[in-house]
């Protein structure tokens, strides 16, 4: 990757609020420029917009879940930036459907979107930003927000999981085939950690067990996950291409 560690062209998708906001302000501190995306909460990524350092960051809305949409919120983030450095596919869906409780048209209904959000809008905007890159010729860094749950099983949320594991494997695949051009591409495998979407259950009954999954005895913060994120678009981390990195708190240990 040619471009210096800072000054990059970045796409988050899904950073309204929660992880994507975080990863957002890590770039823009970096020294970055930042594309915000947002699917329907466009408020909360003005407000994402606000709190970022720097200048020459802009504002993109767009539903992922179609092809068209990811077309449209690539060419919208890579007219008002210049072109595109780095991809960080954050934006997904995770609806509760434990198999016992779900009727069969709910069930495929869930799967379908979770596959839209998760797995073909991921790859879609893969797609369509390592194409510019290529194009480009400077390589590039292309980063996926992955799971634990594709490794540890996601009993309440199986399409989640599932997904989830397909991520990571679209990244592997992707770090093969576009490591001739200098482009990296790596995951992230991060357990709860702290935001707005999943606040409720951390504050409700469960939270004590889920603070128990990791002997730290906590969740994470978005902003731990972001810092990960942040370097594995690092120039520095060429090397790490293909991997998918665990991030939490040893509550998880994979073989
Ligand atoms: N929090 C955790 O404990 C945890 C653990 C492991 C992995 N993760 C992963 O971390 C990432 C961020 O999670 P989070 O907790 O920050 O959740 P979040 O706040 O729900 O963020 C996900 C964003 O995805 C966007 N999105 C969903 N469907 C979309 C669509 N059809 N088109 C465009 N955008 C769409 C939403 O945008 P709008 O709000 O604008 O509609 C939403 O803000 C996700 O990939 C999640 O799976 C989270």
């Amino acid at each position: 990757m040619n471009v210096t560690a800072s000054g990059r062209r970045v796409l988050v998708s899904g950073a309204a609020r929660g992880l994507g906001r975080a990863v957002a302000r890590a770039f823009a501190s970096n020294g970055d420029r930042v594309a915000v995306h947002f699917g329907s909460r466009e408020e909360e990524a003005r407000t994402t917009l606000a709190s970022l350092e720097g200048s020459g960051h802009t504002l993109v809305g767009g539903d992922l879940a179609e092809p068209a949409g990811a077309v449209a919120v690539m060419d919208a983030a890579t007219e008002a930036l210049g072109g595109i450095d780095v991809l960080v596919n954050n934006a997904a869906v995770n609806i509760r459907h434990p198999l016992a409780e779900t009727p069969y048209e709910e069930w495929v209904a869930v799967w379908q979107r979770h596959v839209a959000v998760n797995l073909l809008a991921t790859a879609n905007l893969s797609h369509l930003a390592a194409r510019r890159m290529i194009d480009q010729g400077r390589g590039g860094r292309i980063v996926n927000i992955g799971s634990r749950g594709a490794f540890r099983g996601e009993p309440d949320h199986p399409a989640y999981g599932a997904t989830k594991a397909a991520v990571h494997a679209l990244g592997q695949s992707l770090a093969v085939s576009l490591a001739p051009y200098g482009i990296a591409v790596a995951s992230v495998a991060p357990g709860f950690f702290a935001t707005e979407r999943v606040a409720p259950r951390v504050a409700g009954p469960e939270g004590e067990a889920i603070r128990a999954q990791s002997p730290f005895g906590r969740v994470g913060s978005a902003e731990e996950v972001a810092a990960a994120v942040l370097w594995l678009a690092s120039p520095a981390a060429e090397w790490s291409s293909g991997t998918i990195l665990d991030l939490n708190g040893a509550s998880h240990l994979r073989s």
